[in-house]
């Protein structure tokens, strides 16, 4: 399968271009608070145009180099929310963690959960993965809802797995298995 995908509501799921800067700056600072409790904790440039295009080249590298795709939702050419394939291991282990976000405006359409369909697809059919991992904070049921109406099984609880809103917190580790 080969991206862009038509998923809802004229939502289109395809690869980040560096002309999506500005969109997409104006996309995290408009859900700043909405991601927050979310999220690593950012700094004052993550919000600019000049941050996010040294992110957007970063990504962009990564995935010429085989170690995460990077796709947003958009509509009409706005981002309205990401969704990306990161940490691409090949080798024994033909893994990736999957990690995403919905502007506030567009949740509870079922759009992350399609989304999130298609990344599955995508990383078995056309990147050849065995494997997605996707971990959430103990309290994010409806992320914990779209990973498990995608066949993702909670296999773990991580202690202190990642610096979330300046907090280590505890993770639910999902996974799902590929081919089946
Ligand atoms: C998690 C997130 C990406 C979901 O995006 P979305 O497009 O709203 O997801 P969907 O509409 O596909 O599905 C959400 C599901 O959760 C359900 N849900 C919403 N709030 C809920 C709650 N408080 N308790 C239980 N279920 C809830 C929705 O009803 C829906 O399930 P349903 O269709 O069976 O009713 C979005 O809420 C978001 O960006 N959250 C903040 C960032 C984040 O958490 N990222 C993931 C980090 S692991």
């Amino acid at each position: 399968m080969t991206f862009p995908v038509a998923l809802q509501d004229g939502v289109v799921l395809r690869v980040l271009e560096p002309d999506d800067v500005s969109s997409l700056a104006a996309a995290l600072l408009r859900n700043r608070d909405h991601l927050a409790p979310w999220e690593p904790q950012r700094s004052p440039e993550y919000y600019t145009s000049d941050g996010q295009l040294d992110r957007i080249e970063r990504m962009l590298a990564g995935m010429a180099q085989g170690t995460q795709v990077p796709l947003v939702l958009s509509q009409d050419d706005h981002v309205v929310g990401t969704v990306s394939v990161n940490d691409i291991v090949r080798g024994a282990f033909q893994n990736g963690h999957i990690g995403y976000w919905m502007d506030a405006r567009f949740q509870s359409r079922g759009l992350m959960t399609a989304a999130v369909r298609q990344v599955v697809r995508f990383a078995r059919d056309s990147l050849g993965l065995h494997r997605l991992q996707a971990g959430t904070l103990r309290e994010n049921i409806r992320s914990q809802r779209v990973l498990e109406r995608n066949g993702f099984v909670r296999f773990g609880l991580a202690p202190e797995y990642l610096r979330i809103a300046g907090r280590w917190q505890d993770h639910v580790l999902y996974q799902r298995i590929l081919p089946l």
